[in-house]
């Protein structure tokens, strides 16, 4: 399976993937490319450090429908299969999901539907919230919404800040977004309405 990965910033969760392929812990997967809306972003770095196509279409004055088409071309251009939200801080347009269907997945900060949107860690831990995570799914229409393919959770601990319950969740993030790819790429599942669901072999 050929994965393209989509990241506006420093890009630890790729990294963390590509170290899973690397390690042979995420096989019968390859990143085809690494596409950036941000043309400074940090993992786009790594990208180049670790050998792998990238590609950047800056996306800041460009109206929505037109930038998404450049980064679907983009992604159809080196064959991806599926497509892994790394860190995209934008709102694919619906041109975008119709274009792969069931076949983009998003990782967010926190236990979905729990603290949608931007500073997920931060709403959860002002909320005061005793148990926080991390969520990994499938990308539809709406904001950190479509179906769930998994979870961790994360203890909130009293000594806890907002940035060091960040850090724990992000630790989770690292493993949980391998274990959703090897789930999603070895096929066994189906997606019934909102659930996704193993099937029994
Ligand atoms: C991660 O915490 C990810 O869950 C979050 O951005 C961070 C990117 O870090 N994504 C969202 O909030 C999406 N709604 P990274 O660039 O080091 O992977």
């Amino acid at each position: 399976m050929r994965i393209g990965i989509l990241l506006s910033g420093r890009g630890s969760n790729f990294a963390a993937i590509a170290a899973s392929i690397r390690a042979s812990r995420l096989t019968g997967v390859e990143i085809a490319v690494v596409v950036s809306n941000v043309a400074e972003a940090g993992g786009l770095q790594t990208a180049l450090e670790l050998g792998l196509p990238t590609a950047v279409f800056v996306s800041k004055g460009r109206k929505r429908a037109e930038h998404d088409a450049d980064v679907i071309a983009c992604l159809r251009a080196h064959q991806v299969d599926l497509v892994c939200l790394a860190g995209y801080m934008r709102l694919l347009s619906p041109h975008f999901i119709a274009a792969f269907p069931n076949r983009i997945l998003n990782i967010h900060p926190s236990l979905l539907p729990s603290f949608p949107g931007l500073a997920a860690q931060e709403q959860a831990f002002d909320y005061g919230v005793k148990v926080a995570g991390c969520t990994v799914h499938f990308v539809d229409e709406h904001l950190d919404h479509g179906a769930i393919v998994l979870q961790r959770a994360v203890p909130v601990l009293e000594t806890d800040d907002a940035h060091s319950l960040a850090e724990r969740i992000l630790a989770e993030e690292h493993l949980a977004y391998t274990e959703a790819i090897a789930l999603v790429a070895g096929g066994n599942y189906e997606i019934q309405g909102r659930r996704y669901v193993k099937r029994s072999r």
